[in-house]
C-alpha cells in the first residue's frame, strides 16, 4: 500500500496559460495525516485542492493519488467546497445519499431512489456528525453549523479515503468550530487522510499533523503544525 495519499511534483496551474496561479507546487501528504494548506486569501488553496480532487488539470506536473496516477475513482476522495455544495431545496438525509452516487450510480440518485440499505447508511453519518434529528429539515433551514455537519456526513458517505474540506470551519463560531474538528478527528477511520484549507492558525496547531504555506501559488514552507506561531507566519499575511 502507498506510503502517501497524495503525492504532487512540479505542479504549475494556469487559468489562461500565463499568471500561473500555482508555481512548481511539490507536495507529499502521508497516508492516515492530517494535513492543513494555509495562505492568505487569492494564494491557490482552493485551486490546489480542486487539483488534488481533479475537478482542474495542472498545466504541468504530476499528481498522484494513493500511488497511482491514472484515472482517479470519483469516490476516492471525498471534496467538501468552501461553499459547501449542498442542494438547498432538499433534505439533510437526501443531501447525504447524494455521496452514495457512485453506487447506485447517477439514474438512482436523481429518482430519488435509495436502497434502504443507503439510507441506513446515511443515517449512521448524520448521526455520527451529530444531526441525525434534522435528517428530514430542507438544508435551507438549517444553521451554518448544521449544514456543514450535513456536508461532513455527505462526503463520509462517500467512504473516501482522502478528504478535502475547504475552509473547513471557517464560517462558525469557535466552539462550534472546535466541537466539528473535534468530532471529524474522532469519526475519521485512521487510514482516511484529511486535508484542510484555511487561514486559521490555531485551528491548524491544534489539529493537524502538517501544516504547509502557501503564498502567491508557491510553496514556502512545510512544518510540523505544533511548530506554527505567528511570529513565523507574520510575514506571509502581510
Ligand atoms: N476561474 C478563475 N479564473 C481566473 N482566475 C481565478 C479563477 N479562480 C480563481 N482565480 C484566481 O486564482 C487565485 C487563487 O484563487 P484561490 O481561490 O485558489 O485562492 P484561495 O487561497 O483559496 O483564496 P481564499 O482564501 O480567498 O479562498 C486568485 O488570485 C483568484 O483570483
Ligand atoms: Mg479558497
Amino acid at each position: 500500500m502507498a506510503e502517501y495519499a497524495v503525492e504532487l511534483h512540479n505542479v504549475w496551474y494556469s487559468h489562461n496559460g500565463s499568471n500561473h496561479i500555482l508555481k512548481d507546487i511539490d507536495l507529499k501528504v502521508k497516508r492516515g495525516a492530517l494535513l492543513a494548506l494555509i495562505g492568505p486569501s487569492g494564494s491557490g488553496k482552493t485551486t490546489l485542492l480542486k487539483i488534488i480532487c481533479r475537478l482542474i488539470r495542472p498545466c504541468s506536473g504530476s499528481i498522484s493519488i494513493r500511488g497511482s496516477n491514472g484515472d482517479l475513482e470519483r469516490h476516492e476522495v471525498g471534496y467538501i467546497p468552501q461553499q459547501l455544495g449542498l442542494v438547498r431545496g432538499l433534505t439533510a438525509l437526501e443531501n447525504v445519499l447524494v455521496g452514495a452516487h457512485s453506487r447506485i450510480g447517477f439514474a438512482g440518485t436523481l429518482l430519488g431512489v435509495f436502497p434502504e440499505k443507503e439510507i441506513e447508511l446515511a443515517m449512521k453519518y448524520l448521526d455520527m456528525a451529530g444531526i441525525a434529528g434534522k435528517a428530514d429539515k430542507k438544508v435551507y433551514t438549517l444553521s451554518g453549523g448544521e449544514r456543514q455537519r450535513v456536508a461532513i456526513a455527505r462526503a463520509l458517505m462517500q467512504e473516501p479515503e482522502i478528504i478535502l474540506a475547504d475552509e473547513f470551519v471557517s464560517n462558525l463560531d469557535i466552539v462550534t468550530a472546535k466541537e466539528i474538528m473535534d468530532m471529524m478527528k474522532k469519526i475519521k477511520e485512521k487510514d482516511t487522510t484529511l486535508v484542510i484549507a484555511t487561514h486559521d492558525i490555531s485551528l491548524a496547531r491544534d489539529y493537524c499533523d502538517m501544516t504547509v504555506i502557501i503564498k502567491n501559488g508557491v510553496k514556502i514552507d512545510e512544518i510540523c503544525s505544533y511548530e506554527l506561531d505567528y511570529d513565523r507566519v507574520r510575514d506571509i499575511f502581510t
